[in-house]
């Protein structure tokens, strides 16, 4: 698969007379390809019923001939205006039962019946008419499922499809009672019917009641994106891709990608930084022009997997965007550095947010390859300079590292509903341990819960796992290779209840969690080796010898073999011991890298990045702030 550059292009944003310059200046800057079209209803379908294709035509016809490759969009992520006078109750409301109104996008409930027939008609007027179209060498799915918090609805169709979906779920109300220990408050139903949304209670909700309606609102997702796949399937070769966002979890995106060809996803290192990499202030300050050095390669490594090994960038961020609490440039060289930190994840094509500055609407203040006045903007040099350095490269294929990483959407919502103690997220804890890996120059899979670890996977992390049935313990324990598990690894049954005999019951290790406390951010554990746990510390029984204990003797990392247990969120000096050690044991080389710097193997080289803001030593040279360089593999 030969690595790529493109862009996201909005012709209906620009007169007709502009585009066939825009399109010589994308083959310029080379790049191969251009999305459009995701959010284009309103000038596809001005009026009910009225289509106006010939615009959309005419640019992908022109695209196409300049030598770009379109990936075209379904344009259901912005329903216009006139669908709302047809279904007036498609919009979704907030868990305070407020409607999300029209005037900006996302404007929609997955369950609405009549919003879904709509988005399939739409499709297929799409997928019929371009769907042989030789130019359009790719689709993408609707835009961002779940951006803007819109994957959970509270809306009387969202009640309705929930009452359905429990009904085939659980078939009885009886059966329902039963799973969801409803004897408890008295809370038992006598019909499907009677069973409400999980918001609006006096205090709060059965977790298990709430889990199935966010197991629900994830189906709902699903289903809508794999009605579309079907229709674009039936007209079209092409791949299929959506574009996933960076922390969003409200969906379960294995669920999604295993309907489609290729996951993508849109990278905004400066925008997650300051709301949502979840780090305090100085690290915000160290790496404000930067970003983190370790969400996007996550995202990277999340992605490939939920793309089975296909993945893109379908949105970059090229310079300041315009939704954080504040919008610094990049650091000069950073543009650069992202592209490339892609491919070294196994990326096969980066597409920069967006070609033209828009110089109207909410985006207004969002840089793109150009500026409003067709001037270059300074990531077009960077993007360049990309393009030349490509050909020089080997391709990669896909490659096994010696480190798996299992993370589960399920695990999310089961510990957004109950964390127990303020600070436990099950994104948060995985993030952590990914991260301590990486400081230790670590390669890294990440895995879906129900996927087995690979030949080359020679260490399996399962960290803060919902649920773990025999066969998903079997498929790690049986792996032959070293495992850690925990903490809170298995705690619950399907239904949200603690299972008996009491867990984590892993075969081959004789640990139990007793009890469970949690205590406040400030005030961690110290363990006798240094360092410290936080937020959550189980009481183990255990025959199992000790090896890491708290400073008042309490277990807190055990093990026999292969397997071992761990009872509390590890501080970064605890997770690099423990981590250290478990390479060891597993036959995996560790280093530690300077603060801010990164490497990846690819493609029979090593990568290695600067996400700091000085220069660092590494390998005997000096690379500088957003340096990246790459050595062939010894
Ligand atoms: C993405 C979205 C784009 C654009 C961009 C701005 O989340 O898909 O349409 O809004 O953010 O950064």
């Amino acid at each position: 698969m030969n690595r790529a550059l493109g862009v996201c292009y909005y012709p209906e944003h620009w007169p007709e007379e502009m585009w066939a310059e825009d399109a010589r200046r994308m083959v310029g800057a080379g790049l191969s390809w251009v999305r459009i079209g995701e959010f284009a209803w309103s000038r596809l379908e001005p009026e009910p019923g009225a289509l106006d294709f010939g615009w959309m035509d005419r640019a992908i016809d022109l695209l196409g001939a300049a030598g770009l490759k379109v990936v075209l969009g379904t344009p259901t992520a912005t329903p216009p205006r006139w669908m709302l006078d047809r279904h007036p109750d498609m919009l979704a409301r907030d868990a305070e039962g407020r409607v999300r109104g029209f005037g900006s996008r996302r404007h929609y409930c997955f369950a609405h019946q009549g919003y879904r027939a709509e988005s399939r008609r739409i499709t297929a007027l799409l997928a019929e008419r371009y769907g042989a179209n030789p130019h359009v060498a790719a689709w993408q799915t609707d835009n961002e499922y779940g951006c803007h918090d819109t994957t959970v609805s509270y809306s009387d169709a969202a009640r309705d499809a929930f009452r359905d979906w429990l009904a085939q779920r659980y078939q009885s109300p009886d059966a329902l009672n039963r799973a969801w220990g409803n004897v408890f408050w008295s809370m038992e139903y006598g019909a499907f019917d009677a069973v409400d949304l999980p918001n609006l209670t006096v205090t709060e909700a059965n977790p298990a009641h709430r889990l199935a309606f966010r197991r629900f609102a994830s189906d709902m997702v699903r289903d809508f994106n794999a009605e579309q796949v079907r229709i674009i399937r039936a007209h079209s070769d092409a791949p299929i891709a959506h574009n996933y966002m960076g922390r969003v979890t409200e969906f379960d995106h294995f669920a999604v990608g295993a309907d489609l060809d290729i996951a993508s996803w849109d990278s905004y290192p400066l925008g997650f930084l300051e709301d949502r990499v979840g780090d305090g202030p100085a690290h915000q300050r160290r790496h404000a022009r930067t970003g983190d050095p370790d969400f996007q390669a996550f995202h990277h490594d999340l992605y490939r997997a939920v793309g089975r090994g296909r993945w893109w960038v379908m949105e970059q961020q090229p310079g300041p965007v315009n939704w954080a609490p504040v919008n610094p440039a990049p650091l000069p060289g950073m543009v650069r550095l992202w592209t490339w930190e892609a491919f070294a994840h196994g990326a096969e094509t980066v597409c920069y947010f967006r070609w033209r500055q828009a110089p109207f609407a909410q985006e207004q203040m969002h840089a793109g390859l150009l500026r409003p006045d067709s001037a270059d903007a300074p990531a077009m040099a960077e993007a360049r300079r990309v393009a030349d350095e490509m050909t020089a490269l080997p391709e990669g294929g896909a490659e096994t590292a010696p480190v798996a990483l299992v993370f589960d959407y399920e695990s999310c919502w089961a510990w957004e509903i109950q964390p127990q103690g303020a600070g436990f997220d099950h994104f948060r804890l995985v993030f952590e341990t990914y991260r301590a890996c990486r400081a230790l120059g670590l390669d890294i899979d990440i895995l879906p819960p129900d996927a087995a670890p690979g030949d080359g996977h020679r260490l399996v992390l399962v960290p803060g796992l919902f649920r773990a049935d025999a066969a998903r313990m079997a498929r790690w324990v049986e792996s032959g290779a070293v495992c850690l598990f925990g903490p809170r690894f298995a705690s619950k049954t399907d239904d949200f209840a603690i299972p008996v005999p009491l867990p984590p019951a892993i075969p081959g290790l004789d640990v139990t969690v007793a009890h469970v406390e949690t205590f406040r951010a400030d005030s961690p554990r110290p363990l006798a080796g240094g360092g410290a746990v936080r937020h959550w510390l189980e009481a183990l029984e255990t025959t199992a010898p000790v090896i890491e204990a708290t400073e008042e003797g309490a277990p807190v990392l055990v093990g026999a073999g292969r397997l071992q247990y761990l009872a509390g969120w590890p501080d970064e000096a605890a997770f690099a011991r423990i981590l250290t050690a478990l390479c060891e044991k597993a036959g995996v080389e560790t280093r530690v890298l300077p603060e801010g710097v990164r490497t990846r193997t690819h493609a029979g080289h090593r990568f290695t990045f600067n996400h700091g803001p000085e220069p660092r030593e590494v390998d005997g040279g000096t690379l500088p702030p957003a340096g990246v360089c790459w050595t062939p593999l010894g």
